[in-house]
């Protein structure tokens, strides 16, 4: 058998082994990752019913879904992916790469003059297997999430991130900090232990003028 073959059929046990797949295919939920989510808005109250949410890498949209049934207002609530997502009830999908200047100009028209009040990430850069270039698409990913947030978020605003173990995280968490008031690094129990994600969450955005070199407290 080639490798290939034999990584597929290790990924179709695995998924029908791992509780979160069967749960979510019970609960007819469009990806097991809905209960990372859960699981952090649970633990730091996250959404309220008048947020105003962008979800980047949204597809197949089980993390919109969630936030869709706690905002009642349709409008505002937005799912970005460059990959296709089913349409949702009170979601505006994106679709498009959101390291891409005009899809960042879409998400902020479709707000107008109204600041984002938490801004979600479970986007990761493709792989490339050369350490450097993985590392670099990494810090470049998250340095357009911060600018972002910079241009969008609304003081006191937060940010939920997906990020990596590896050599630029500190450095990562640390322009996090420079931007927040608290940054928490949370590893919810839905995610693979083998796995080297976890997930930075900011709180307490400093706002547009705010202070870009005072250190946040750093759990
Ligand atoms: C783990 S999946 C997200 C799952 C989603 N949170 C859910 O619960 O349904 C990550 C997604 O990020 C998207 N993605 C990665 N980089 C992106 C980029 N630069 N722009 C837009 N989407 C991106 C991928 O296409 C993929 O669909």
């Amino acid at each position: 058998m080639s490798s290939r073959k034999k990584r597929c059929r290790n990924w179709v046990k695995r998924q029908s082994r791992d509780l979160y797949v069967r749960q979510a295919r019970t609960l007819g939920l469009r990806a097991r990752s809905v209960f990372k989510l859960r699981e952090v808005d649970r633990r730091y109250g996250l959404i309220r019913p008048d947020s105003r949410v962008v979800d980047l890498g949204c597809a197949p949209g089980s993390w919109c879904e969630h936030v869709a049934s706690v905002v009642r207002d349709p409008g505002r609530v937005v799912g970005v992916d460059q990959l296709e997502t089913r349409p949702l009830e009170g979601v505006r999908i994106i679709q498009g790469d959101f390291l891409d200047p005009a899809i960042q100009a879409m998400i902020r028209n479709h707000f107008g003059d109204e600041l984002i009040d938490l801004v979600l990430s479970d986007m990761a850069p493709n792989l490339t297997g050369i350490h450097v270039t993985d590392q670099a698409n990494a810090r470049k990913l998250q340095n357009s999430i911060l600018s972002f947030c910079r241009a969008g978020l609304s003081a006191g605003g937060t940010v939920l991130t997906k990020v990596f173990e590896g050599d630029s995280l500190a450095e990562i968490r640390s322009d996090y900090g420079n931007m927040f008031s608290r940054v928490i690094s949370v590893k919810p129990e839905a995610s693979r232990s083998r796995s080297r994600e976890l997930y930075l969450l900011g709180k307490g955005f400093h706002g547009r003028t705010g202070r870009t070199t005072r250190s946040a407290k750093v759990c």
